[in-house]
């Protein structure tokens, strides 16, 4: 799966969520998620993002890491809905997000 790092954060483009075929991308209140199952690995997303916030799982670092982590329990509780379009935005940001403090 891909996954959405610090760049995003009070940023939110939104570029990225056009581009996606399966709508496996979820904005929240201070970024954007992208759905750990849900993602195909399409690649579309990675791109267009202008501040570089989309990374592949397998290039995911230590400033990354915690967001795949983020990404993950942010559907504890929303599961998996089968895309974005099937929930109201934005959904809930994580603690981790909501305590992020952008440098
Ligand atoms: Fe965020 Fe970039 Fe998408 S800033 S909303 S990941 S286009
Ligand atoms: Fe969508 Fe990007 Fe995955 S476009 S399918 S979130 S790689």
């Amino acid at each position: 799966a891909f996954v959405i790092g610090e760049p995003c954060v009070d940023v939110k483009d939104m570029t990225c969520i056009e581009e996606c075929p399966v709508d496996c991308i979820y904005e929240g209140e201070r970024m954007l998620y992208i759905h750990p199952s849900e993602c195909i690995d399409c690649a579309a997303c990675e791109p267009v993002c202008p501040v570089e916030a989309i990374r592949p799982a397998q290039h995911v670092d230590d400033r990354w890491r915690p967001f795949q982590e983020s990404a993950k329990s942010a559907f504890d509780v929303l599961g998996s809905p089968g895309g974005s379009t099937k929930v109201d935005p934005p959904i809930e940001d994580t603690e981790y997000v909501k305590n992020f403090e952008k440098h």
